[in-house]
């Protein structure tokens, strides 16, 4: 099936071995999974090649290994054995998971270094400048806050290193005009657009030529020539999207998986954007090479509008302590259905148990449910093909338009469009099976042989075989089930293609999302929150809201006019610090779209600065001005509570700085 024209390379971040998955790595994995998974059942299992992998060398590695008391090799392969086991738990269906100690890929390595050597793009120089080994990256001192004399990453909120040494460098800066021509090319290199937009902004205020080896780390891959110098993390890890396709050579000649570089997507999340989207294409061009087809950059899945990350304990979120619960497949389901690719999203266990009671329980489970109840009930499982009434069958056109949807979102990088299609069709059937009660055809005088219940059940049953591959791109376990139960088994991995019932005999029905009481939800909710963080009582209470002082007298009611003096705007906090001598107070910088402003904002207590940056929220921009402890405050940000800070406001997607929110 698979023809030249239909390949599609999809890759995941190569993760940073300091820690074991959590809901965030997840989250792109299984996307990408997700992808691969369709991609194979549209167009065959040769035209899609998915790579994930783990990211092994560096400063950071080398630190931790250290403190455990093991060789770094050692402690790597701890670590790329259980991100094995919960990958296979996850259902992840990679082609291959590259670590970037695997042999060939410190060849391929090597030779991307040769390559960038001979086109001239290496010279030598002596650096001294900042390091964050949290970011693997140099810093400027823009991007440092100082706080008790000390110099601390804004991101990780952690000091930043000195360094002083004699390093290569790559000459990025002689890129600068090619990345732009890239961004506004049309086959929209960069998405989603925003993204694009922030990173053409970046170039556009003027390039760098930046570092690429060290020599007081030892952990990492060699310089060719030159072994004092290992090259930088960031130069070996891009690497790998070529490694796995057979090299720089392989690719460059298009030979074996070379073939799939023209087809390559590297999905990603924002924090990773500019190495992808500025670095990586520019290395490959140094090398000869072509610019990635597509880097697809989402975003943040949070836990109260906290970024999900390692360092953050009360954002962690276990994929597989739920699964253990619920199996895999509605975590799965959850993160692919509730979030826009793209956007930033929050995590809630009510809002995943809201959805596997009625996505999952309510709409597929039951109409499989009943299908295969009735089917036993009243034809002893046995369903015969189509043949009554002998007219084109409604349902099909249904059918067809759903998947033609669920195809176009899926190709389009939107799973959950992709989804929502999916649903469509099994709700359309649910709907049908009210609306035309078998209950009562399985009694109808005046139609003895019971055929427009036998044709009922048959629709049924397609329905559920072309929803059961519609959904297992995200749900490979539960549809491999369904097809069980309808007899189908044979049908896994394909794509639905013909609506045609062949008939045929059905296993015992057996629920597939059992249904889990309320008390049973809350106690596994408490089961799941991190220890700091109090669970609530049952399901359904949110996180611990503390109680809303009871305000008696509301203020007075204002016309549409009073309101259209308030200018509220969409910001992001590009960078935050503590005020110092005042523990409630954060200044921020934000960028408003057109500009950047400054902010006194009274949520220290809330809120710490490395939490901050990256945020997006709603800005008053024209407050007048006030001078707040020495610093010239320009506007407010909006936050829920009176006395206390409970709660900042956010925007539910992306939207670009400077939007105006009304
Ligand atoms: O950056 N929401 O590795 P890393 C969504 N080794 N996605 C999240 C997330 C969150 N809260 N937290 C993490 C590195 N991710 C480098 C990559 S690639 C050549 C080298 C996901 O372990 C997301 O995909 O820090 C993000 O880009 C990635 O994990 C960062 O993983
Ligand atoms: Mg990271």
């Amino acid at each position: 099936m698979s023809t030249p024209t239909a390949r599609f390379f999809i890759t995941t971040p190569i993760y940073y071995v300091n820690a074991l998955p959590h809901l965030g790595t997840f989250y792109s994995t299984v996307v990408a999974d997700a992808l691969a998974r369709y991609h194979r059942a549209r167009d065959g299992k040769d035209s899609t090649y998915f790579l994930t992998g783990l990211d092994e060398h560096g400063q950071k590695i080398e630190r931790i290994a250290r403190e455990k008391g093991l060789a770094p090799q050692a402690y790597c392969d701890g670590v790329a054995a259980e991100f094995k086991k919960i990958w296979a738990r996850a259902g992840i269906s990679y082609s291959r998971f590259i670590r970037t100690t695997d042999a060939d890929h410190l060849a391929a390595v090597a030779e991307m270094w040769q390559r960038l050597v001979k086109s001239g793009d290496i010279y030598t120089a002596d650096y001294d400048g900042l390091y964050c080994v949290g970011c693997e990256e140099s810093k400027t001192e823009d991007d440092v806050i100082v706080e008790n004399g000390e110099k601390l990453c804004r991101i990780h909120h952690t000091p930043v290193e000195r360094v002083k040494e004699k390093n290569y460098f790559f000459r990025l800066s002689k890129y600068q005009q090619k990345l732009l021509d890239w961004y506004a090319s049309a086959e929209q290199p960069v998405r989603p657009e925003s993204r694009r937009n922030e990173v053409a902004e970046f170039v556009r205020g003027g390039l760098r030529d930046i570092s690429i080896s060290r020599t007081s780390v030892k952990w990492g891959i060699p310089v060719p020539n030159d072994p004092q110098h290992v090259i930088y993390v960031w130069i070996d890890a891009l690497t790998n999207y070529l490694t796995a396709l057979g090299g720089p050579a392989a690719v460059e000649a298009g030979s074996g998986d070379g073939v799939f570089w023209s087809a390559s997507h590297h999905l990603i999340a924002k924090d990773i954007l500019r190495f992808h989207a500025v670095y990586w294409p520019a290395i490959l061009w140094s090398a000869g090479l072509p610019a990635p087809k597509q880097i697809f950059c989402h975003g943040y899945l949070t836990v109260k509008g906290q970024k999900i990350s390692k360092s953050i304990p009360a954002t962690r979120v276990d994929p597989n302590a739920i699964a253990d619960a619920l199996g895999i497949d509605p975590i799965r389901y959850f993160v692919l259905r509730e979030y826009t690719l793209g956007g930033d999203g929050d995590f809630t266990y009510e809002a995943l148990f809201q959805r596997y009671e009625s996505d999952l329980g309510n709409d597929l489970g039951n109409l499989l449910n009943r299908t295969v109840s009735m089917a036993h009930r009243y034809l002893g499982g046995v369903v015969p093909k189509f043949e009554y009434p002998p007219d084109a069958d409604d349902n099909e056109t249904t059918a067809i338009a759903d998947r033609a949807k669920a195809e176009e979102a899926w190709t389009d990088f939107s799973p959950s469009r992709a989804l929502e299609a999916t649903w469509q069709l099994v709700r359309h059937l649910n709907r049908q099976i009210e609306m035309r009660k078998p209950w009562n055809l399985a009694k109808d005088p005046n139609d003895p042989e019971r055929r427009e219940l036998k044709f009922l059940l048959a629709q049924c049953c397609e329905a559920l075989r072309w929803a059961a591959l519609m959904v297992a791109p995200a749900m490979p376990t539960a549809a491999k089930e369904i097809l069980r139960q309808l007899g189908r088994s044979a049908d896994e991995g394909t794509w639905p293609t013909a609506w045609n019932w062949p008939g045929g005999t059905l296993e015992q029905p057996q629920p597939i999302f059992p249904r889990i009481e309320p008390e049973k939800q809350a106690a596994l909710i408490a089961r799941w929150m991190p220890a700091e963080a109090p669970a609530p009582a049952t399901a359904t209470a949110t996180a611990k809201p503390s109680a809303p002082a009871a305000d008696p007298t509301p203020p007075a009611e204002i016309a549409l006019d009073d309101f259209a003096k308030i200018d509220l705007r969409v910001a992001k906090v590009v960078a935050c610090e503590r005020v110092p001598k005042a523990d409630k107070l954060l200044k921020l910088t934000l960028d408003v779209g057109s500009e950047q402003r400054t902010v006194v904002s009274g949520i220290a207590l809330a809120y710490s600065p490395e939490q901050m940056v990256g945020r997006t929220v709603i800005y008053l921009a024209n407050l007048k001005p006030a001078k707040i402890r020495g610093v010239l405050s320009q506007g407010m940000i909006l936050a829920a509570g009176d006395a206390d800070v409970l709660g900042l406001s956010a925007l539910d997607r992306d939207v670009a700085p400077g939007t105006k929110v009304r």
